[in-house]
């Protein structure tokens, strides 16, 4: 056990579940190119201190560039007792390039390491991330302005509620999911600052540069405290709220995807690149890819609210249990990685039924649009609402559709009521009438798209 790098205070071997327990390089592994990278950037700062030579430096260089190649082609050999990638990859050091490799870890601890390694990690992961979400939100801006003309039913409480544009539907999730990208940089700010040069908790008693190491490393800022470098880690819990955040964004959509897609409603078709059949019966068309969208925000949340109840107790600085933030960052990316991609396939290849959209509005969807007739000839909203409401009734107990009800129906009701009313029963019409900012019209739905179109061109 004396190959551990720790082990020079023990003479009892490790117990061997112990061993399997505490290692973490299954996993963390995928941070080899993080890895490197800072140890690159590290031995820089070390010559410059004077702690290792040129030719030292040259020599360290040269050995990790080998060891990125090894991980690179699928070479590199993890060892029984590679703890984590730390380890491992200056274990690996040492074998090819003998006694200079021991002289990289100087004032530096796997506590900075670990941490400086994730934040390079995790930004090269966020720029994925947000180029996945403009991706989609591009795709879905596209798609409202080629379907601008489509109305469909809008629906509150699940209840038919007005008349919308087809186009207003798909933005309303653009728009949230904009909001996630804004999130996502500004997250972004606070995980790109440099924690190397913080050691274990004390900081470096050597002329470690660690503007060197900013500039090597390309990060915004250097860290403050010590302490905080090495033990907090609210930069992975913001992202694993992110991520349970937009999918939950995700959820909502794939939800009402679903229901559009039904038989009942078939408003969309799904195309078969993102359905699957059943094994027993034959004529089944699942919507497969949308129920596992809408299933991952609960997995996500899980994963954030897991890693919350491992922080909350901890005392100041680094703990074991922080070893845990890696697999739910892991899994948060995989997750939102791969659920943005197939919501991109699902939303550009979706068929849209554009005349059973239509068919599917009934008068009863513009008794709100009765009210408001009223309203412009100077009802107060409260008695036109009633007024309306009353309008509604009378249909019902009639059997008839509210465009049906004879003009003597409406006099009853209220004597304001004239042959104009007929001009009511038109949902272009009346769609056309939410031309406010933010409203379903024509003008404001192509507002929208404008909007996003620039805002995506900015980003
Ligand atoms: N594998 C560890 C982790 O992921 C690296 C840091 C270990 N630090 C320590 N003091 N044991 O957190």
């Amino acid at each position: 056990e004396g190959t551990k790098l720790w082990g020079g205070r023990f003479v009892g071997n490790t117990d061997p579940v112990m061993e399997s327990f505490n290692a973490s390089i299954a996993y963390d592994q995928r941070m080899w190119d993080a890895d490197i990278r800072g140890s690159k950037a590290y031995v820089k700062a070390l010559e410059k201190a004077q702690l290792v030579s040129m030719e030292e430096n040259q020599k360290i260089l040269h050995g990790l560039d080998q060891i990125a190649d090894e991980w690179a082609k699928g070479t590199f050999e993890i060892k029984p007792g590679d703890e984590d990638i730390h380890t491992a990859n200056e274990r690996r050091l040492k074998e090819l390039i003998g006694a200079p490799g021991g002289k990289l870890h100087t004032g530096r601890s796997r506590n900075d390491q670990v941490v400086t390694d994730m934040r390079l990690w995790l930004r090269d992961a966020i720029a994925t991330l947000t180029s996945d979400a403009l991706q989609l939100i591009s795709t879905m801006v596209e798609r409202a302005a080629v379907e601008i003309n489509v109305l469909f039913p809008g629906y509150t409480h699940l209840q038919r509620a007005q008349p919308i544009r087809w186009s207003h539907w798909i933005l309303s999730h653009a728009v949230a999911l904009s909001r996630d990208v804004d999130r996502l940089l500004e997250i972004k700010k606070r995980v790109n600052v440099l924690p190397l040069g913080s050691g274990a908790i004390a900081g470096t008693p050597f002329n470690i540069d660690r503007e060197l190491l900013q500039k090597e490393l390309a990060f915004d800022g250097i860290s403050l405290n010590s302490m905080d470098a090495t033990g907090q880690r609210d930069f992975v819990a913001e992202f694993l709220f992110w991520a349970s955040l937009c999918l939950t964004h995700l959820s909502k959509m794939a939800e009402d995807l679903m229901l559009y897609s039904t038989k009942e409603f078939s408003f969309v078709t799904l195309s078969d690149a993102y359905s699957t059949g059943s094994s027993l019966m034959p004529q089944k068309r699942n919507a497969d890819s949308l129920e596992l969208i809408r299933s991952k925000a609960g997995r996500l949340f899980g994963r954030c609210a897991g890693f919350m109840m491992t922080l909350k107790g901890l005392p100041s600085t680094y703990n074991k249990d922080l070893q845990e933030d890696k697999e739910a960052m892991f899994d948060c990316y995989d997750t939102v990685h791969a659920v943005l991609q197939v919501t991109t396939g699902v939303l550009s290849t979706l068929k849209i039924n554009q005349s059973v959209m239509e068919a599917a509005l009934s008068p009863d969807m513009l008794a709100t649009d009765l009210a408001y007739y009223l309203v412009r000839k100077g009802v107060p909203f409260r008695d036109a609402h009633s007024l309306s409401g009353k309008a509604v009734f009378t249909a019902e107990s009639k059997n008839v559709s509210l465009n049906q009800l004879t003009k003597e129906d409406l006099i009853a009701i209220s004597p304001l009521f004239e042959d104009d009313v007929s001009s009511l029963w038109d949902y272009q019409s009346s769609v056309e009438q939410y031309s406010a900012p933010g409203g379903t019209a024509k003008s404001s739905v192509e507002t929208q798209v404008e909007h996003l179109r620039k805002w995506t061109k900015i980003l």
